[in-house]
């Protein structure tokens, strides 16, 4: 096991100025993963996860920058000696080797002897429900079934560090929460360094020790999950993670409430101390679902019921506020199935004030809570 270390690591793709206006890749990413943790990248598609792991497997020369695993500075070094083991997006398989023999491979290379091979290709195979399936090729296995072995080729070679692109993304909904489960589990047990990357931010806020999240190839903010869900450094942030994401709702300030489509927000007053000298200001106030609730007494927000969804335990409601612009407001919250309103129903809702989120509605950025 060992740490890694990125420090100002660049990778630039696409053309050279002037004919490239953007330039694709990532800028100046700089984290140290502790030996034994496990940290999760997360970002919009395209935002360069793929890019930094593959950069740490030594897939991809980085334009500038160094990279350490353990104490060793392994920019030079092949992508073979670095000892990880990466399980890719494509989990690319070898086609006409045998599940079991797709398992052995790594440990073959590194001359590991046939006694403990066997041995970790039967836990693995358990452990991730392959063992039915040892002997078939990979073209004979559903999508699934081929990036669970992807994973049990990485997990088998025990290795000092294991990169993990978004490995869960082609299981359905239950396999892909007993992996989960199963993950977790397996990186208590062994402890081996990991580097995550996922779309699903139920995944990174369950399986992260920090999260490093990524925009246009660069951090974004790196913290553990509950700060990150809970002090989002931008709006962005704000709205990646949390299922249905944070409500935003365009605001006008006034120096002592907000101006939403017509309808009036109070601003708590040690929320005013820091607006006052912006006052007048165009702001983005930020709402998570679970903040929001139907109430008969407090009315801060009125709206007209436009979906609901149950999903059991709750339904999931998404409402507009009405104004005469073509383009309303909408919020989404959470009810319980017995208070469930009706499409076209109008109500109104009650927020937790002190749980308000404001951002700066050009930068992004959070001036609320700071
Ligand atoms: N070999 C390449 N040549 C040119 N551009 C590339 C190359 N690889 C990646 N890019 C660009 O670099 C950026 C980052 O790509 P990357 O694959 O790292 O994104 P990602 O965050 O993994 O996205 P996704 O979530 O869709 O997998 C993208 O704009 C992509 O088009
Ligand atoms: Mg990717």
């Amino acid at each position: 096991m060992a740490k890694v270390r990125l420090e100002g690591i660049t990778r630039q793709f696409g053309g050279v100025a002037p004919r490239a206006t953007v330039a694709a890749g990532i800028t100046d990413i700089t984290f140290e993963v502790p030996d034994g943790q496990f940290w999760v990248l997360i970002g919009p598609s395209g935002c360069g996860k793929s890019t930094i792991l593959r950069t740490i497997a030594g897939l991809e020369t980085a334009t500038s920058g160094d990279l350490y695993i353990g104490d060793c500075l392994v920019n030079q070094i092949p992508a073979r000696q670095r000892d990880v083991a990466m399980v890719f997006q494509n989990y690319a398989l070898y086609p006409h080797m045998s599940v079991a023999e797709n398992l052995a491979f790594g440990l073959q290379m590194r001359r590991v002897d046939a006694k403990t091979t066997q041995e970790r290709i039967e836990t693995v195979a358990e452990m991730l429900a392959i063992d039915h399936l040892l002997d078939r090729k990979p073209g004979q296995l559903s999508g699934g079934q081929q990036q669970r072995v992807a994973l049990g080729r990485a997990i088998a070679r025990q290795p000092q560090v294991f990169l993990l692109d978004e490995p869960l993304s082609n299981l359905d909904a239950q396999l892909r929460d007993e992996t989960r489960a199963e993950l977790k589990r397996l990186h208590q047990q062994v402890g081996i360094t990991t580097i995550y990357v996922t779309h699903d931010q139920v995944e990174a806020m369950t399986l992260a020790d920090q999260i490093v999240v990524l925009d246009q190839g660069r951090i974004q903010q790196i913290a553990d999950p509950q700060t990150i869900y809970g002090s989002p450094a931008n709006r962005l942030i704000a709205t990646f993670l949390g299922s249905p994401p944070m409500n935003i709702l365009a605001a006008t300030y006034d120096g002592t409430a907000f101006q939403i489509g017509g309808q009036t927000l109070p601003c708590p007053e040690s929320v005013q101390a820091k607006l006052q000298p912006l006052q007048g200001q165009h702001y983005d106030l930020g709402i998570r679902s679970e903040h929001l609730q139907i109430s008969a007494d407090v009315d801060h927000l009125k709206v007209e019921i436009s979906v609901v969804e149950p999903l059991g335990r709750e339904v999931l409601v998404r409402a507009v506020l009405p104004t005469s612009s073509s383009r309303s407001p909408e919020v989404a919250f959470q009810c319980r199935p017995d208070q469930c309103p009706r499409v076209g129903d109008r109500l109104s809702l009650t927020l937790d004030l002190k749980q308000l989120f404001i951002f700066d509605q050009q930068t992004g950025n959070t001036l609320h809570p700071s």
